[in-house]
């Protein structure tokens, strides 16, 4: 995904589009370049034009109603990131005056575009996202968008579809950043010299954050590993041998006991790259199984075992993206919404595979033992963890 600042100005005309072209038809698993996709939107804008649709973009920046119904589609409540958006976009939005339908699709596609459709059924103003599968929902969404309701894409980028008029989320090559810089740090803190053994890790393929994430570690490991400093004893370096499907931990230990077994019987494995708390835990386990000694692992989401984890020293790192802000941000987002200000102004936009999607984007903060009490000062639940 390729990201740039744009102006003001620019982004108007993308929301202007991303409403015009919002009719088209469901464009799922496109395969298309970049380059072949931005033609394609605009033969598509022209035919949206000509069938007179500008009307529809008038109708879709009206406010709503106070007291609204707002949707909300998760993707799992398999890890406490996407458990305290349940909880807190049910809180937060009542509080608000809105009525919300909140609900989650345990990694199931048709199950998410079902809930969708009920919500639109449901006469839902703003539908928020959080896609199981980043590319599976265009169908549905641009039902969504034929109904005059506005979609929101939560923590990962909704792709190839122009039904989206925006995302909020922490920017997601940053935290891939973050946690390859952790990684090299926490090897020549914790591991003396180099070279270092390290085998790495991603998130669920169909999820756009964990090709990001691992890009975003990659840009910072790959310099080590030309250069001799880091070895990934097992060769696997490419995004597909790493990936862990459907961010399931368990697969995600399975792989790391194959990856001991095969290539460290004579070895010491120094570090491990973990896309997130669950899998990095899952890492921890299997060394602490094979009688390993206890690797520099990277996490993220700063789940409440992996605080404790990273208090105890038995996790490295893990990455913040506090799901408080997110919501918050979201509920701002359809505050505007509704008064019929539109979507507030930013100045990042990605590539979504059909349009420039403007991104509402937070920054995540690396979680260490010795910053762990700053970091969370502000949250009470987590600093009850961190017992002496
Ligand atoms: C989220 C992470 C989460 C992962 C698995 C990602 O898209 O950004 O916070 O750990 O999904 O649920």
């Amino acid at each position: 995904m390729q990201k740039r600042k744009i102006m003001a100005m620019m982004l108007s005309v993308v929301l202007a589009t991303t409403t015009l072209v919002g009719c088209g038809s469901g464009r799922e698993g496109s395969t298309n370049t970049s380059d072949e996709k931005k033609t394609e939107a605009t033969t598509q804008d022209t035919a949206s034009d000509s069938e007179g649709e500008a009307t529809e973009t008038a109708t879709a920046t009206e406010g709503f109603e106070e007291g609204a119904t707002i949707g909300v589609s998760l993707p799992w409540l398999g890890t406490q990131n996407w458990k305290e958006a349940e909880t807190m976009f049910t809180e937060e939005l009542e509080k608000a005056g809105y009525k919300a339908i909140v609900q989650a699709a345990d990694q199931k596609v048709p199950q998410q575009q079902q809930q969708i459709e009920s919500m639109i059924e449901n006469g839902a103003k703003v539908i928020v996202v959080g896609p199981i599968d980043g590319t599976q929902l265009g169908s549905v969404l641009e039902k969504a968008k034929d109904a005059g309701v506005y979609v929101i894409g939560y923590d990962r980028l909704i792709e190839n579809t122009a039904a989206v008029d925006g995302v909020v989320q922490f920017g997601s090559v940053r935290t891939g950043e973050l946690q390859g810089q952790a990684l090299l740090d926490g090897l020549k803190a914790e591991k003396g010299d180099g070279p270092y053994n390290v085998e790495l890790f991603g998130g669920g393929p169909a999820d756009p954050n964990a090709p990001n994430f691992f890009k975003g570690a990659m840009s910072v490991l790959q310099p080590e590993i030309d250069a001799g400093n880091i070895v990934i004893v097992s060769g696997q370096t490419e995004f597909t041998q790493c990936a862990t499907e459907d961010w399931d931990n368990a697969k995600a230990q399975k792989r790391m006991d194959s990856l001991l077994a095969g290539n460290y019987s004579d070895k010491e494995i120094d570090g491990v790259l973990s896309p997130n708390d669950g899998i990095a835990r899952a890492i921890v386990t299997a060394c602490e199984d094979a009688g390993q000694p206890n690797p520099v692992v990277t996490g993220l989401d700063a789940e409440n075992e992996s605080v404790e984890w990273v208090w105890q020293g038995k996790q490295y790192c893990t990455v913040a993206k506090p799901t408080q802000d997110l919501v918050a941000k979201s509920i701002e987002i359809i505050n505007s919404l509704q008064k019929g200000e539109g979507m507030p102004a930013t100045d990042v936009a990605t590539d979504n595979g059909k349009i420039e999607v403007p991104i509402y984007e937070l920054d995540p903060t690396v979680v260490k033992k010795d910053n762990i009490k700053e970091v969370f000062a502000n949250d009470p639940d987590r600093m009850a963890l961190l017992k002496d």
